[in-house]
C-alpha cells in the first residue's frame, strides 16, 4: 500500500531526477493510486512540490502545465488513502517549512504527537498523520541540522508502521529514508543511488539491491549509501542481485498487466520447479533452512496467509494431508494472529504471500515464531519482510506480478506448496523416492497443459462477453475444487464488482441452494472422474441439482468427461491430471473470465476501486 521512490544523481545522469522518480512512481502505481506526487530539491537548495488526487496520469497532465525545475533529489509517491480522504491536499509530499516528507503506513500516536504541536502553535494543512510527523522531523533538523539525525530521532518517537522519505533543502544531494514494519528497498547505482517500495522502482536502471533491515535508517547520496539503526549506530544491510529485469514488468503488448500475467503461468510454474532436484532426481530445497530433525517431528502444520495466497493455502492442505498423514490447519492471518491459537515448536507455521509485506500475515509469523513454532515462508518477492522474519523461505519464481489482482503467483504458490508436501513426504518417509519422483514428472508436465487451457480460452472469453449484465455469479467445487471455488469468486468480485460466491458443492443442500433462481449462472468445478470414486459422481449429481432448479450451468471439466454435458450449459474442457494437482488448470478459465467479463464492462483489470497490492497496514 502506497509506493514510494527515493532519487539523488549526479547532474551527468543522463535522465531528469523527476523522470527517474515518475517512472518508478508507474512501475509502483499497483501499491496504491488514490493520488500521487513529488518532491524535488534543486541544486541550489530550493524545494518544489507537486501533487493530485486520483491516478498518476492526473500529476503528469498537472506538471506538463506547471513543469518543476532541475533538481538532484527528488521523491515521489502513490497514495492508497488511510488517514484523511483522497483529496489534493491529503496527497503526499507534506511540507513542513523547508521539508518535504512522504509515507507508506500508519503512525498510530499521531493524534497525541499532533496534540502536541498544535499546543506549541503549529498549524495543519492535511487530516494525514504523515503530515505529523514531517513537522516533527523539520523541528528535528531545525535542532541537529542533520537529516540522517533528525529522521533517527522522529522515528524513534513514531508507533505503529512506517517507511518514510524526507527531503531538505538546506540538504539538496541526499535523500533520507526510514522503515519500520514497511518496505524499504534500495537501488544501488553509479554516480546514482534509489530509494523503493519494492526493487520495481528502479529496475529499468540498476538490478543490485539492498534490503534494508527493521529499524534502519538510510541516506544515499549521489555516491555513497549509508545505513544505520533507529540507535544511530552504524547496520547492516544484505545486498543481492535481482533476478528479473524490466522488460517482465512491462505488459509486453498484452492489453493489460493482468492478462500478461495470466499468459506467463505457465513460466510462472515451470520456474518455481526448476532447479530443485538433484543429480538422482531427488527433491532437494536448499532453501529450507530448517533441521531436518525438527522437521521430522512436526505434529501440524498451520498455513497463515489472506486472499488468494490463503486459498493456496486450502490446496496445500489438500496436498499434504494426502501425501505426508500430517494434520494442515488454514488460518486467514488476521484471524490467527488475534484468537490465541495452539501452536509451540512441533508446529510448522507455513506463512503464503505474494509480496512477502502483507502486514496482517507478518503478525501472524511474529506470532508463530514467539510461540517456538518454526516459520516456513512460501514467498514470491526477494528482499521482502517475511522472509527475513521467517526460520526458512521457499521462493516461488513467478516474477513481478503487478496486477492487484494475483494470478500467476497463485499457481506459482500452489506449486511452491506441492514441493513442500513432497519434501516433507520424502523427509519423514511417507513416500519412497520414486513415488515422489512420479509425481513430480506429472507437476513437470503441467506448465504445458495450463498453455493448452490458454490455447483454448476464446469460448471462455465470449462466454464473459456475453454477461456483462449479470448481478451474480455461484462457484462451486468439491475436495481441491472448493478453493478452486472460492478464487474464481473473488476473482470476479474483485474485478468485475459482480457479487460472487464460492461454496464447497457439498454445502449447497446445507442452504445455498435456496439462491438458485432461473438463470443463475453457476461455475461448477468437476473432479477427475479417474480420481476418487465418489467424488466425481457427487459434483455430476450437484450440477443436476441446480440445473433442475433453473441455474445456467457452467462447468470445468477434464477432457473426455461426457458424464457432465447433459446437465451443462457450457463445459470449458481442461486437459487431463491428477486430482491434487488439478486446481493448476480448473482457476485459469475463471480468471480469463473475471478479467474478460471486467474488460468488457469498460473497467481497468490492473487498478480495481479500493484495492492495493500489498497490504501492509493490518
Ligand atoms: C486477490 C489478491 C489478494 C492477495 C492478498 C495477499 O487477487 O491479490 O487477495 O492474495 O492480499 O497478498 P500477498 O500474497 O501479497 O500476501
Amino acid at each position: 500500500m502506497c509506493g514510494i521512490v527515493g532519487y539523488v544523481g549526479s547532474q551527468v545522469a543522463s535522465d531528469h531526477p523527476l523522470d527517474v522518480v515518475l517512472e518508478g512512481l508507474r512501475r509502483l502505481e499497483y501499491r496504491g493510486y488514490d493520488s500521487a506526487g513529488v518532491a524535488l530539491v534543486s541544486p541550489d537548495g530550493r524545494l518544489s512540490t507537486a501533487k493530485k488526487a486520483g491516478k498518476l496520469a492526473n500529476l503528469v497532465e498537472e506538471l506538463d502545465l506547471r513543469p518543476l525545475p532541475e533538481s538532484t533529489a527528488a521523491i515521489g509517491h502513490t497514495r492508497w488513502a488511510t488517514h484523511g480522504g483522497p483529496t489534493d491536499v491529503n496527497a503526499h509530499p507534506h511540507v513542513a517549512g523547508k521539508l518535504a516528507v512522504i509515507h507508506n503506513g500508519i503512525v498510530e500516536n499521531f493524534a497525541s504527537l499532533k496534540a502536541g504541536l498544535v499546543a506549541d502553535g503549529v498549524e495543519f494543512v492535511s487530516e494525514t498523520d504523515t503530515e505529523v510527523a514531517a513537522q516533527l522531523i523539520a523541528r528535528a533538523y531545525e535542532s541537529t541540522g542533520d537529516l540522517t539525525a533528525a529522521m533517527t530521532e522522529v522515528a524513534r518517537s513514531l508507533h505503529g508502521t512506517f517507511t518514510l522519505l524526507a527531503v531538505h533543502e538546506d540538504a539538496p544531494g541526499l535523500v533520507v529514508g526510514a522503515r519500520h514494519d514497511s518496505p524499504l528497498v534500495v537501488g544501488i547505482g553509479q554516480g546514482e543511488n534509489f530509494l523503493g517500495s519494492d526493487v520495481a522502482a528502479f529496475i529499468s536502471h540498476t538490478k543490485e539491491a539492498l534490503e534494508l533491515g527493521q529499524d534502519q535508517v538510510v541516506t544515499i547520496t549521489p555516491d555513497t549509501v549509508t545505513v544505520t539503526g533507529f540507535d544511530g549506530l552504524p547496520a547492516e544491510a544484505r545486498r543481492y542481485t535481482v533476478d528479473w529485469d524490466a522488460a517482465a514488468a512491462e505488459k509486453g503488448g498484452f492489453a493489460s498487466f493482468m492478462d500478461k500475467e495470466i499468459h506467463d503461468q505457465p513460466h510462472a510454474v515451470a520456474d518455481t520447479l526448476l532447479g530443485r532436484t538433484d543429480a538422482h532426481g531427488r527433491l532437494v530445497l536448499d532453501e529450507v533452512r530448517i533441521d531436518e530433525s525438527v522437521l521430522r517431528s512436526v505434529d501440524k502444520i498451520v498455513v497463515v496467509a489472506c486472499g488468494t495466497a490463503a486459498y493456496a493455502g486450502h490446496v496445500a492442505k489438500y496436498a499434504i494431508e494426502h501425501w505426508c498423514r500430517i494434520p494442515v490447519e488454514v488460518e486467514l492471518a488476521h484471524e490467527f494472529r488475534y484468537r490465541d491459537p495452539v501452536v509451540n515448536e512441533r508446529t510448522l507455521v507455513v506463512a503464503v504471500s505474494q509480496s512477502g509485506e502483507t502486514m496482517d500475515t507478518l503478525m501472524a509469523v511474529r506470532h508463530a515464531r514467539e510461540q517456538g513454532a518454526k516459520v516456513l515462508a512460501l514467498v514470491n518477492t526477494h528482499g521482502s519482510t517475511i522472509p527475513r522474519e521467517a526460520d526458512a523461505v521457499l521462493y516461488t519464481h513467478a516474477g513481478p506480478e503487478i496486477a492487484v489482482a494475483s494470478t500467476k503467483a497463485f499457481l506459482a504458490q500452489i506449486t511452491a506448496a506441492y514441493l513442500l508436501g513432497l519434501y516433507l513426504a520424502q523427509l519423514r518417509g511417507n513416500k519412497y523416492a520414486d513415488e515422489v519422483g512420479e509425481i513430480l514428472i506429472e507437476l513437470r508436465a503441467m506448465p504445458d497443459k495450463i498453455q493448452q487451457v490458454l490455447d483454448r480460452a476464446d469460448r471462455v472469453r465470449q462466454t464473459a462477453r456475453s454477461m456483462v449484465d449479470t448481478s451474480s455469479v455461484l462457484f462451486l467445487g468439491r475436495h481441491v475444487g472448493f478453493p478452486v471455488a472460492m478464487e474464481g469468486a473473488l476473482k470476479l468480485k474483485e474485478l468485475a464488482y459482480i457479487h460472487a460466491e464460492g461454496f464447497a458443492a457439498g454445502e449447497l443442500k446445507h442452504g445455498p441452494i435456496a439462491l438458485i433462481e432461473e438463470g443463475q449462472p453457476v461455475f461448477v468445478i468437476v473432479p477427475s472422474p479417474r480420481g476418487r470414486d465418489s467424488l466425481h459422481s457427487k459434483v455430476v449429481s450437484n450440477i443436476q441439482e441446480i440445473r433442475a432448479r433453473g441455474a445456467r450451468t457452467l462447468v470445468i471439466a477434464e477432457d473426455g468427461d461426457t458424464d457432465v454435458l447433459p446437465y451443462a450449459d457450457e463445459v470449458f474442457y481442461v486437459p487431463q491430471s491428477p486430482t491434487l494437482l488439478a486446481p493448476l488448470l480448473a482457476v485459469v478459465p475463471l480468471q480469463i473470465f473475471a478479467c474478460e467479463l471486467a474488460t468488457a464492462k469498460g473497467l481497468d483489470v490492473d487498478q480495481p476501486r479500493n484495492l492495493a497490492k500489498s497490504v501492509t497496514v493490518e
